[in-house]
């Protein structure tokens, strides 16, 4: 029923087509199992906080669903820019620093190197590459102006990191030129991830380094005890902004598959700190998505809201996620579509 069934797309495009995640149900039309079968499904990840009119829209198929980052310049330029906001919270918080440095510590690069980020955002990852990573010069590319023309606003006057409009699958690099690629929190994000891999090993020099990190999303969570209802809000979120949670226990394959060989695999856990900067753009963003959804009336999300402030505020406030990083290396003489 599941692989590749009915999909329309070619069953090769597996494992990451194995578990479909809601979204790629929903956006690709994708005959997966009876209506009934999706309201069950999103009953079980909603639990009993599903409003009648909102149950009614998902057994009509009706769920307004997507994750706007898998084509975030299509999206309104004011939901760009409060995700950029959200996209500079997480990078600047230390405990998101480290998780680079310590994946980044891995990389040793030829002087002179040439790293790319594909999927940089607003930029914070791309200046590790040379910060963290040893880069002569790194290179952000990134389809969404917003974020290009943000990403470019913070590093104005850096001369060792540029930012270019593209797509990480026709980055237009030439073939061999790259001594190193990042993908930071991206891959969850595109449907077709395996063409985003080609690409990187197309660009990159035999020897070269591929580093991939990303959440292992399912595992995203501020629950404190048994039916906590902020927990449906990181839920929700997590199931509307990733395309597929489980990228980063599907990439071996895939990696595998393109030609790369295999390196260091390390997991770090992201436990929220302080006043929890990150993961409180996750719950106003989730209650306000819920809002528009029709899922929640607007003062019930605000209740939400404050109670994830005063949970802070009284030392409360828990919220983890666990992140994956993963090395590969394109062999010496290694061919473009090995
Ligand atoms: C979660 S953000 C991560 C940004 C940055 N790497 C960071 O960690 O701050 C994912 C980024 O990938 C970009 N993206 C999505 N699909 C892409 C594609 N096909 N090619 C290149 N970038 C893409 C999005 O526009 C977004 O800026």
């Amino acid at each position: 029923m599941v692989a590749g069934g009915g999909c329309g797309r070619p069953c090769g495009d597996a494992p990451s087509r194995l578990i479909p995640s809601l979204y790629d149900i929903e956006k690709d039309g994708v005959a997966f199992g009876s209506p009934l079968l999706l309201a069950m499904l999103r009953g079980r990840i909603l639990g009993g906080s599903l409003r009648c009119d909102s149950m009614a829209q998902v057994l009509k198929g009706r769920w307004p669903m997507s994750d706007p980052y898998a084509d975030l310049a299509a999206q309104d330029e004011a939901l760009q820019e409060r995700i950029a906001d959200a996209m500079d919270t997480r990078c600047r918080e230390p405990e998101q620093i480290a998780i680079r440095a310590a994946y980044l510590a891995d990389i040793r690069l030829p002087a002179g190197a040439l790293a790319v980020e594909f999927g940089s955002g607003t930029g914070h990852v791309t200046k590790d590459l040379v910060k963290l990573a040893g880069a002569a010069h790194a290179l952000g590319l990134e389809p969404s102006p917003v974020m290009v023309a943000r990403a470019r606003r913070h590093f104005a006057n850096a001369a060792d990191v540029s930012f270019e409009t593209a797509d990480a699958k026709a980055t237009g690099l030439a073939t061999g030129s790259v001594d190193m690629v990042l993908m930071h929190t991206l891959l969850c994000h595109v449907p077709g991830p395996q063409d985003v891999i080609r690409e990187a090993f197309r660009v990159l020099k035999p020897g070269g380094v591929l580093a991939i990190c990303d959440g292992d999303y399912d595992t995203a969570t501020c629950q404190i005890a048994d039916f906590d209802p902020l927990d449906q809000l990181v839920r929700f979120m997590i199931h509307q902004n990733v395309t597929n949670l489980w990228i980063m226990r599907q990439i071996g394959a895939m990696l595998a598959g393109a030609g790369f060989e295999l390196g260091q695999r390390r997991s770090h856990g992201y436990v929220a700190q302080g006043d929890a900067a990150y993961f409180q753009t996750v719950i106003e963003r989730g209650a306000d998505r819920m809002t528009e959804t029709g899922l929640l009336f607007e003062e019930t999300a605000q209740a939400l809201k404050a109670e994830a402030r005063k949970r802070v505020s009284k030392d409360r406030f828990f919220g983890f996620m666990s992140y994956v990083s993963q090395m590969a290396y394109k062999p010496q003489g290694g061919q473009v579509g090995a």
